[in-house]
């Protein structure tokens, strides 16, 4: 059978959009911009994203594009040997899915508590305890109610969509979640510029501690956060490319990709500063105090923050649990695809099948974490993933395909002949010698850290 293909280019962009916009961009930019420099860190942001985000992303692209399959199959297909590496890809986005859908399914109930705040005023004990912690007796040994339906109304979702295939189903999918959630976030970002004390957490958000440029350590996060943020390491672009025309532009997709999930990055870091302004400033506090990400950020401060919100508190909650929503679902159906694709192309099973068989596995497995307890197993899976996994798998596609087959000329032939314009010996330099050195950095210091 002839392998799917995308409608429009701009269908493809879109996808690609959608998988490098999630979770990270709301809850993880912010803070880390915050922590490594303020405005300072744009600098290096930007100067992580053109020497190993943009690069990398153009060498997943050209090889989907090229070899036209699923990861595992674009490898085999450049060397037979190499057709593990895709497999261990495969098998991270697998692991990422039976977490990441679980945040969506918080995200899902949080968006509904959102409506009277039913997570009353002492939000953390909410979360951590009624919420996450109810385990009705009944329900499969030990399943957390709260948790399972939305859990299950997120992989219904996921299952729809995979199932009416990349054109209709992932294309027609981003191309509408996408524009939505642009347009709710500027809601937000309009609200909250109107909050009391927002343009203190603005201050705090954008003051740019230049000297922090000299610090190695947030090179290293720069470097940290681009690879997870765009989606690389996962073989995600590569199975989204595979989907291309031959002869459809890379380049300037990808540069256009990049910039799109960088400026939402900007973009929520002025939302979500602009709130925690509004918060130190009703506690009497720096923003210092109150500044943070990740699960304490989504599900515990802003749900506090909204309980003092003047107007219309409930619809700032149903927005806020709204984006997070959408922009992880677009970026949980890339990850979902990326095994389904790889299964499918290794068995020559249906695509129906595929996603039934893997899919349903995931979606079985991500039962795991709507146990009690199951906060600290995501938790530990989401650090090592984040630390090791991405990283490790980035820096041996990277010293493969470089070093080992040294297929960098063969690919920037292949994507240099498809595009709107050509890409320059940067390219290959960053790819040789900048992204190994910086993944490589970024692996030890993380092994530093934990064992310290
Ligand atoms: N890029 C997504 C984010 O910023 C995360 C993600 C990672 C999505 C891996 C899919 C796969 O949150």
């Amino acid at each position: 059978m002839a392998r799917e293909q995308w409608g429009t280019r701009a269908g493809f962009i879109m996808a690609a959009i959608g998988s490098a916009i999630g979770l990270g961009n709301i809850w993880r930019f912010p803070y880390v911009a915050y922590d490594n420099g303020g405005g300072a860190f744009f600098l290096a942001y930007l100067f992580a994203m053109l020497t190993a985000g943009i690069p990398l992303l153009l060498m997943e692209f050209s090889i989907g594009q090229k070899f036209r399959g699923s990861s595992p199959l674009s490898f085999a297909r450049i060397n037979k040997k190499t057709e593990w590496l895709g497999w261990w890809q495969v098998a991270i986005s697998f692991v990422v899915a039976t977490y990441y859908s679980v945040i969506i399914a918080w995200a899902l109930s949080y968006m509904v508590f959102s409506f009277n705040q039913s997570w009353g005023s002492d939000t953390q004990g909410f979360f951590l305890g009624d919420y996450l912690e109810a385990t009705e007796a009944g329900v499969l040994g030990g399943l957390n109610g709260n948790v399972l339906i939305p859990l299950i109304v997120v992989w219904a979702g996921v299952f729809v969509i995979m199932l009416a295939g990349v054109k209709k189903g992932i294309e027609w999918a981003n191309r509408i979640f996408i524009p939505l959630l642009v347009v709710m976030f500027l809601a937000i970002v309009v609200r909250a510029l109107t909050l009391e004390g927002a343009v203190n957490g603005l201050d705090v958000f954008f003051r740019p501690d230049w000297q922090a440029l000299a610090q190695p350590g947030v090179w290293v996060a720069a470097y940290g956060h681009i690879f997870f943020s765009l989606s690389i390491g996962f073989a995600i672009m590569i199975t989204y490319a595979s989907y291309l025309p031959k002869k459809e532009d890379l380049n300037n997709s990808a540069f256009i990709t990049a910039f799109s999930n960088g400026s939402f990055e900007l973009l929520a870091g002025i939302g979500i500063f602009a709130t925690l302004g509004f918060m130190a400033g009703n506690l009497g506090v720096p923003v210092a105090e109150v500044a943070t990400s990740g699960i304490g950020l989504a599900f515990i401060a802003i749900p506090e923050i909204i309980n003092t919100m003047p107007g219309f508190n409930g619809l700032f909650g149903v927005l806020f649990f709204g984006c997070l929503v959408l922009a992880g679902i677009t970026s949980l159906i890339s990850i979902t695809e990326t095994y389904i694709a790889g299964v499918q192309d290794k068995f020559k099973v249906s695509r129906t099948k595929s996603v039934i068989v893997g899919g349903g596995l995931s979606a079985i497995i991500s039962l795991l974490y709507a146990t009690r307890g199951g906060i600290n197993v995501l938790d530990a899976v989401d650090n090592f993933i984040n630390q090791f996994g991405i990283a490790f798998a980035g820096l041996v596609s990277v010293i493969i395909v470089a070093w080992i087959l040294r297929k960098l000329d063969f690919l920037q032939g292949h994507m240099n002949e498809v595009s709107d314009f050509r890409i320059g010996s940067w390219w290959k330099f960053s790819l040789m010698f900048i992204t190994p050195l910086v993944l490589g950095a970024n692996i030890i210091l993380a092994f530093i850290n934990n064992i310290r």
